[in-house]
């Protein structure tokens, strides 16, 4: 398929990584539509471990790579990341970078932190990389983007003119400490010294890819129920995860995208705050946790574990249009005897929906129907494909099918880059 979006199905960290890694090999060019080092994508090859916060994860297969105008790129995250390939002995020519993404600047941070301190226990539970507060800006148009390195002189002036306003910001509102113009320019020239080459009109590179029969993948960033439009608002990103902003992102039309390939774990995470009707009660949750090493790559956190939940995943599969699913990390049930799904959500009047709810209030306190599928015990590192799983998981996978109806064509069952079964 020339072009096809990997998007998240469930709350982010889904392993969409491993799955970009895995397709980015029969790919021509890999690109990230949407956010910014928030994201956090974990590579294992043989022994050396790649994560990756702000290049798409096709990187790591040396293909060229494009971050996208809807990104928001933290220069130093970049630069880091693009050192660190290189040291690693990739080459990093073909990376390339919007024009128009925003830069993430360090005020951006500031804020990010300080408004989540101030909202105590209202806090959305953010990384605290800046995120909200640059998109933020980029809807107020006054943010400052990447091709703004281009020119010395305009960088220093909109640096200026922003400092203005966000440190009587952090002074006045947050008491926090503010920015000194010099420091934040020099630092910021320096930056572009370093990502000038990089700059470019990558919708124009995309296009061309996809005019001239190249396969094109693009990499979502967070997930569905963390998009700022379709999630469990506000607490989400401040981004469009969903597959139809991958045109958007990368500035090409939607009727140009064939394909989108939704991942989802065989269970469910969520990092932060906000409800999750599936969440694990009692110690099988701490036991997920450790099973499937869920703590985050950008904060460390630990990840809340649930089980699968269906309803959340129809809705996945509805707005962002999911032709197939790659279901991940099959091999962390294989420690339990009995497997919960979620195929259903009662609500407050007692109606049973298998529909996500439109409303926060029905979404707050929504408990889940689950049926409950017989476990396996057998490990999974012996199979080679879909049909050697044992009968147990082969059912469980064919449950999701039957329940969603699309087609699992992957499944993941390891950390190590070949652990992924297809069809
Ligand atoms: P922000 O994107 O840093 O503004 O955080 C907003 C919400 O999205 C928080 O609940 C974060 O935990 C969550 N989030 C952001 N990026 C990721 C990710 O890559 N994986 C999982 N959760 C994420």
């Amino acid at each position: 398929m020339p072009a096809t979006v990997i998007v998240g199905a469930q709350w982010g960290d889904e392993g969409k990584g491993k799955i970009v890694d895995l397709l980015a090999q029969d790919s021509d060019l890999v690109c990230r539509y949407q956010g910014g080092p928030n994201a956090g994508h974990t590579i294992v090859v043989g022994e050396e471990t790649y994560k990756i916060r702000a290049l798409p994860s096709g990187i790591v297969r040396g293909k060229p790579c494009v971050i996208g105008n809807g990104c928001v790129v933290d220069p130093e995250v970049l630069i880091g990341e693009l050192d660190d390939f290189e040291r690693r002995g990739h080459s990093v020519d073909d990376v390339h970078v919007s024009g128009n993404a925003h830069l993430i600047m360090p005020w951006h941070v500031a804020i990010d932190q300080a408004s989540e301190r101030r909202l105590g226990n209202l806090a959305i539970g953010t990384t605290r990389r800046g995120i909200g507060p640059c998109y933020a800006d980029k809807a107020m148009r006054i943010g400052i983007r990447v091709q703004d390195v281009l020119d010395p002189k305009i960088l220093r002036q909109k640096i200026e003119v922003a400092l203005a306003e966000k440190n009587l910001w952090l002074e006045r509102v947050y008491d926090a400490e503010p920015f000194d113009l010099d420091t934040v320019a020099s630092q910021y020239e320096s930056y572009a010294q370093r990502l000038r080459p990089f700059v470019t009109d990558t919708s124009l590179i995309v296009d061309r890819a996809l005019r001239n029969g190249k396969a094109v993948l693009f990499e979502g960033a967070q997930a569905t129920l963390l998009d700022l439009d379709h999630g469990t608002y506000p607490f989400v990103t401040s981004s469009n995860p969903v597959a139809a902003n991958a045109a958007t992102g990368v500035g090409i039309g939607p009727q140009r995208i064939d394909n989108v390939i939704g991942v989802a774990k065989a269970y469910v995470t969520r990092v932060g705050e906000g409800p999750f009707p599936s969440e694990i009660a009692g110690g099988d949750q701490k036991r997920m946790r450790e099973l499937g090493h869920e703590y985050g790559t950008v904060t460390g956190r630990s990840r809340r574990c649930g089980w699968l939940d269906l309803v959340a995943l129809r809705y996945a599969v509805r707005v962002n249009g999911i032709d197939r699913l790659a279901l991940t990390k099959l091999d962390v049930l294989s420690h339990f005897p009995d497997l919960p799904v979620c195929t259903r959500y009662r609500l407050r009047d007692g109606a049973e929906t298998a529909d996500f709810p439109a409303h926060q209030s029905d979404f707050h306190a929504a408990e889940p129907v689950f049926e409950t599928l017989p476990g396996w015990r057998e490990p999974l590192d012996g199979c080679g494909s879909l049909e050697d799983l044992p009968g147990a998981a082969r059912r469980y996978v064919e449950f999701v099918e039957r329940e969603l109806e699309v087609d699992v064509t992957l499944v993941g069952t390891g950390a190590d880059r070949a652990a992924v079964l297809s069809r």
